[in-house]
């Protein structure tokens, strides 16, 4: 589930990639592989940059870099004291934070982690456009891994209870012969309670918007873009 960062294809890479070159530090939370801050830092960022993932093995992969500072933890875990000028979530790991506490714990441990007045840039799938649809083993997609095996991967819906959908993801062989399933829980907040923990966290919403074009939320948006910042 992590993607190559490239800011001049993905509109949502330049996104971030504009906010993270215009903030002296920044910790991004579940940073998976690293891609945003590596390319920060190849891009002449002379700041602090941190990031932080539970996902060892996608640390490994970051940690080829060593002048950005990695950490093993999640997003309740981030326990710097008022030191970040900007915190981001990219390619909705924010979703990856399901239960109450969890939620509420996450966003305290992010506040706590920025400077007064820093931002926390994020996205969050609109509930409204209801992806999950699209994972299903219809949509099953050839790939070839980084040793050149040929593979097939797709994701099967087990269960959407309330905002949360529980989905799982196989990759296998092209024959079939499945090599590995990752259960997964995704939380699809809607705008007004989003902002509701939020603001009980102690942020107020600077920015919001329904596509990586700055437009607003619409009916028809599938994203819902956020940069809070720390009151
Ligand atoms: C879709 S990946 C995105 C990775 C990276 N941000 C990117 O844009 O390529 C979601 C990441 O969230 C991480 N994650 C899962 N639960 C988390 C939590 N509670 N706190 C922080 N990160 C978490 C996963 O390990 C994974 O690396």
């Amino acid at each position: 589930m992590t993607n190559p960062w490239d800011p001049d294809r993905y509109a949502s890479d330049r996104f971030y990639h504009d906010l993270v070159m215009a903030a002296d530090s920044v910790l991004d939370v579940g940073c998976g592989t690293g891609g945003m801050l590596r390319l920060a830092r190849e891009s002449g960022h002379a700041g602090r940059l941190t990031g932080i993932d539970p996902y060892v093995a996608a640390l490994d992969r970051a940690r080829r870099r060593t002048d950005v500072e990695w950490c093993v933890g999640t997003a309740a875990d981030a326990a710097w004291d008022g030191v970040f000028e900007l915190a981001t979530m990219t390619s909705h790991a924010f979703q990856f934070l399901v239960g109450d506490a969890e939620l509420r714990a996450s966003l305290a441990a992010v506040r706590g982690s920025l400077l007064p007045g820093g931002r926390f840039a994020f996205e969050t799938r609109h509930p409204q456009a209801r992806a999950w649809l699209d994972w299903n083993p219809s949509r099953a997609e050839d790939l070839v891994d980084a040793r050149r095996r040929p593979l097939r991967s797709w994701y099967e819906v087990e269960s959407v209870a309330g905002d949360v959908v529980t989905f799982t993801g196989t990759t296998a062989e092209r024959d079939g012969t499945v090599l590995r399933v990752d259960r997964t829980r995704l939380r699809f907040l809607s705008e007004p309670a989003l902002d509701a923990y939020l603001v009980a966290a102690g942020f107020t919403v600077d920015a919001r918007y329904g596509d990586w074009g700055g437009g607003p939320v619409t009916a028809a948006s599938t994203e819902i873009v956020t940069v809070a910042r720390r009151l």
